[in-house]
């Protein structure tokens, strides 16, 4: 079946090149650059709401700068379900109808039903609906029930929250595609999210059978991210993720986000704050800690640190900050020549 991807989002190129929903680090000028190189950028509105309107607002104006009026806003919205105020995020989609909603981490999956039954109403269709899950069976029961336009499949990988058994892309998505065959709905498209930075892992999803890639740790080294200077450069610095970063609450018990459904954990890169808490238990001395390294400003980060740095593995992968522009339109011109015929020499 043919994709309806682009169809739905005519300004985007192929491979579609997507920038996560990073809560409080993807704002208005990421989504917005991503968005004009021809991929397709996400708001992170996460689980509080409060400002969600001015970065809709900002995005509109940024659009405006450069002609671009259009009653959808050719960005995307993710939204945290645990957390998020459900009858404000109607309102605010009401009045400013961005291209897509992202739905992740909901208490249960059914409440994604009045989720996405909801934002299609007060849309009249014209948002459509991403949700991203990580699990097969996760995978089947949301598109039974909410039929979405897009699965974003998360694999191990991924920087960032994400479940904390989970399989990685390489096995995921195939197994997503084939299950989604099995319960005739394979009309459903498929975009790969978790440790893919280049056009190598581009190209290795679209093989797999995504139609696109979202990228949330490459895009921390952009120069449009609201991100620290010592985080950005903690993710500069390491390699070897699958030694250096890990999957952990550690990290929201000391930041006191801790709503998270059970099975959640945040992917980082592990610091002093990770080491000291044996079995997973933080203590008031770590929390004494971690409250201090907050006043150090870009010292609190790095290997020494105790600052939280959310990655994922493919922070080995991420060698330079660069308008993200360059990012979007770099991975997808080495992904595409490696899909091109190989060069046939003249004899
Ligand atoms: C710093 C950071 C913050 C994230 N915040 C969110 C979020 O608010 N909502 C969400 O749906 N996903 C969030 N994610 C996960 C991404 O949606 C995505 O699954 C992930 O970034 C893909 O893996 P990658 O980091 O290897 O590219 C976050 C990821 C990172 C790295």
């Amino acid at each position: 079946m043919a994709s309806t991807l682009l169809a739905h989002h005519p300004w985007t190129k192929h491979p579609l090149i997507i920038s996560a929903p990073m809560r409080l680090i993807a704002l208005a000028p990421l989504a917005v650059a991503v968005s004009q190189a021809g991929g397709l950028g996400f708001i992170g509105a996460g689980s509080d709401l409060n400002d969600l309107t001015n970065q809709l607002k900002h995005a509109k104006a940024l659009f405006l700068d450069n002609h671009i009026k259009s009653e959808v806003l050719p960005v995307g919205v993710g939204f945290i379900n645990w957390g998020a105020d459900f009858q404000l995020a109607l309102d605010i989609l009401a009045n400013h109808i961005p291209a897509v909603a992202w739905f992740f981490a909901p208490e249960r999956n059914q409440d994604l039903l009045r989720w996405s039954t909801g934002v299609r109403d007060v849309t009249q269709g014209r948002t459509k609906i991403w949700i991203q899950i990580g699990t097969v069976a996760d995978a089947v029961e949301v598109a039974n029930l909410c039929n979405p336009d897009v699965l974003v499949v998360q694999g191990a990988d991924a920087g960032g929250h994400g479940l904390e058994r989970g399989a990685g892309i390489i096995t995921l998505l195939p197994e997503v595609a084939d299950a989604m065959q099995a319960i005739g709905k394979g009309n459903i498209n498929l975009v790969a999210a978790g440790g893919i930075a280049e056009g190598r892992g581009v190209a290795a999803c679209l093989a797999l059978g995504a139609e696109g890639v979202v990228m949330g740790t490459r895009f921390l080294a952009s120069e449009e991210a609201n991100i620290a200077k010592g985080y950005q450069d903690d993710v500069l610095k390491s390699s070897d993720g699958g030694v250096r970063t890990v999957r952990s609450k550690v990290y929201d018990t000391l930041r006191g986000t801790t709503g998270w459904p059970d099975r959640y954990g945040g992917r980082g890169i592990i610091n002093e704050s990770y080491m000291d808490a044996v079995n997973g238990e933080v203590t008031d001395e770590m929390k004494r800690l971690y409250e201090k390294a907050l006043t150090k400003g870009d010292e609190g980060w790095g290997e020494h640190g105790r600052l939280t740095a959310y990655a994922g593995t493919a922070i080995g992968l991420v060698h330079q900050v660069s308008p993200a522009h360059e990012i979007v339109s770099e991975v997808r011109s080495q992904a595409l020549k490696l899909f091109s015929p190989p060069h046939t020499s003249k004899l």
